[in-house]
């Protein structure tokens, strides 16, 4: 595959047993050393480098035209493939035990001082990187990313054609989807006025494919949704999505189980022990504050309201009244390890969770460090350590609040703690299936039901007849694969019943009027004789950002955004063309 006219080898791909070869390749000059008689050329392409030697064998002008060579100049050479002495083996390269002996040097094209260092180890910071990022992705651990990233894909295309799902496309330039972020909107010059919105997922058209008898669907589907950006998010990015007919919530996990494991195995020679544990959403609030936990660590929650509901200390009790909770954290012989400033430090940290304040208790011998402690009896104190397993050396941190923030505040804390205080992970990848989340979730600000997955999710059967009585209680068949307390991907059974589907819209406060105006297509289409039918969509870019050890979601993405959404490189987005917004009918107002 890689002989053209330009070479015969590609440089890594050269070995021992090529000595004696005549070879030409062509590549990037890494690295060069004039050593007055002699001038090597570290020579680089994607398979790797190798050293090109031009020495007092070689023709003059040859070696002239290499004394001119600089760093990134792209060059072709010839010449014969030859052992080194072992004294010059360079255990850093796989072919550190051979050169090439140069006959002939062709200069391809020249190139201006790089502004980065194409070297792996070089920190020069990411917005440089992203400007130049033709040059960032010549760094060896950027090509191998990405050629990651490509093996990945293939391994999914193989695995899912081989258990009959079809690729399909489907549109980008479309209609809103229901996935819960603002969307990007595209102006028709053709009907003025009127935009097209980009997927936020193929969600409507996969299950129209459904409807359509086309039986298992997959795509390596761009999906793009306006919201503010995070580590392992960004505004345009790739599911891995599928959806399938005639199908329950064991089947979906089958297949996507088997399709993790033959990933994990082929990419990363890893083997994933199936079937992967399952826990339920209540379980995982109640235990880890989360719905995608990390189980690589304990430190897990535990609810003291019982303890506390008629205390002294009025911030738990008015909450126990209130028919909230209180629960806890221990962070194990963190007694000493905590100053004042960094405790007072997490109580600021889990305000940014709603929380109203963090009460601690540090644990020592015949004494309790504690604002709180002197509102508790000391029974209640002992109780309270006993039922959370806090010893002498612990620190505890509790909060009072709606179940809701106490989850999320304590979730966020128990992550925080293992960061400051550096816990042991487990080794490996922890997988969790995260079942029976609830069907609604309720927006205070805009005091009414959303849909916690999306609004064509099915709601468990049995749990039909609360949907409008106590829609808090209704559960659905939904699924979140999590790694690492990381969301992988997620997925669910959908609605395939007309009449389920117009009360789960009425559960959430929309007419349906609205729902006919958001919606109507796939409710028309859902009229004409649909399978049952579900599907999951994994981030393709996450995937690839744990099957590359990257803790940034950028670094798997050939062209990635930034935090305000933009490209450093060809500086999108960027004002229009006048011209061009008249043809549209649109005007801009600029704040
Ligand atoms: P969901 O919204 O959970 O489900 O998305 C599925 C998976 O896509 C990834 N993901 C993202 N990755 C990078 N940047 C983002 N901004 C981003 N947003 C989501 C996550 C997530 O788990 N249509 C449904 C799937 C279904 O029901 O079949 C959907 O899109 O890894
Ligand atoms: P206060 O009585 O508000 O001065 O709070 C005394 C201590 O209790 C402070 O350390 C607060 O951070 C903490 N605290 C206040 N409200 C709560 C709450 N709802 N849950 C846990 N701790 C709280």
């Amino acid at each position: 595959m890689s002989k053209t006219s330009y070479r015969t080898h590609m440089c890594a791909q050269l070995t021992e047993a090529n000595v004696g070869e005549h070879v030409i390749l062509s590549g990037w000059a890494q690295k060069m050393r004039d050593l007055g008689g002699v001038i090597f050329i570290q020579l680089r392409d994607r398979s790797g480098i190798i050293q090109v030697t031009f020495n007092d064998e070689c023709d003059k002008a040859v070696f002239e035209t290499a004394s001119t060579v600089r760093s990134e100049y792209v060059i072709q050479i010839e010449g014969k493939v030859t052992m080194r002495d072992e004294s010059n083996f360079n255990t850093n390269i796989p072919t550190g035990k051979i050169e090439i002996i140069c006959e002939k040097i062709n200069i391809l094209d020249s190139a201006n001082t790089p502004p980065i260092y194409i070297e792996d180890d070089d920190t020069v910071n990411e917005s440089l990187r992203l400007k130049y990022r033709y040059l960032d992705l010549r760094k060896p651990s950027m090509q191998q990313k990405l050629i990651t990233r490509h093996k990945t894909a293939q391994v999914v295309r193989n695995f899912l054609s081989n258990e009959g799902f079809l690729e399909i496309e489907t549109p980008y330039l479309t209609k809103p989807t229901p996935e819960g972020a603002r969307d990007f909107l595209v102006p028709s010059r053709v009907q003025q006025g009127n935009f097209f919105a980009l997927p936020q997922s193929p969600q409507i058209f996969k299950q129209i494919l459904m409807v359509s008898g086309m039986d298992r669907y997959f795509q390596l589907a761009k999906c793009f949704r306006d919201e503010d950006l995070r580590q392992d998010r960004q505004p345009e990015f790739t599911q891995i999505d599928m959806e399938l007919s005639f199908v329950e919530p064991e089947d979906i996990m089958d297949i996507n189980e088997r399709l993790i494991y033959t990933v994990f195995k082929e990419i990363k020679g890893y083997e994933i022990s199936l079937p992967l544990p399952r826990m339920t959403w209540q379980e995982a609030m109640d235990r880890f504050g989360s719905d995608k936990p990390d189980l690589r660590f304990g430190m897990e929650l535990c609810d003291i309201t019982d303890i506390v509901k008629d205390c002294e200390f009025n911030a738990f009790a008015s909450n126990c009244k209130k028919g909230h909770s209180v629960r806890a954290i221990v962070a194990k012989g963190a007694g000493d390890k905590l100053s004042r400033k960094e405790i007072d430090a997490l109580g600021e940290f889990v305000k940014d969770f709603g929380a109203k304040g963090l009460a601690w208790f540090v644990i020592q011998e015949g004494n309790v460090k504690s604002p709180v402690a002197k509102f508790l009896k000391e029974e209640e104190l002992n109780a309270i350590f006993e039922k959370t397993g806090a010893e002498v050396g612990d620190a505890l941190f509790v909060v009072g609040d709606k179940n809701t923030v106490v989850y999320n505040a304590l979730g966020q804390l128990r992550l925080q703690l293992a960061k400051k205080l550096n816990i042991p992970m487990k080794e490996g990848y922890e997988f969790l299936w995260v079942t029976d989340f609830p069907m609604f979730e309720y927006d205070e600000e805009d005091g009414r039901y959303y849909a916690m997955h999306h609004p064509f999710t099915s709601p468990r059967v049995e749990h039909l007849d609360m949907m409008e009585t106590e829609p808090d209680k209704v559960l659905a068949k939904a699924y979140d694969l999590v790694v690492n307390g990381m969301e992988l991907g997620g997925g669910s059974i959908r609605i395939h019943s007309r009449d389920v589907q117009a009360r789960v819209f009425k559960a959430m406060g929309f007419t349906e009027e609205e729902a006919e105006l958001k919606f109507g297509f796939l409710l028309e289409a859902l009229k004409y004789g649909t399978p049952p039918h579900g599907g999951l969509a994994f981030g393709m870019d996450r995937l690839m950002m744990i099957l590359t050890d990257s803790d940034n979601i950028r670094d798997v993405i050939a062209f990635p955004k930034t935090q305000n959404h933009g490209c450093l490189m060809s500086e999108a987005p960027a004002v229009a063309d006048l011209a061009a917004l008249e043809e549209l009918g649109i005007r801009v107002i600029r704040r």
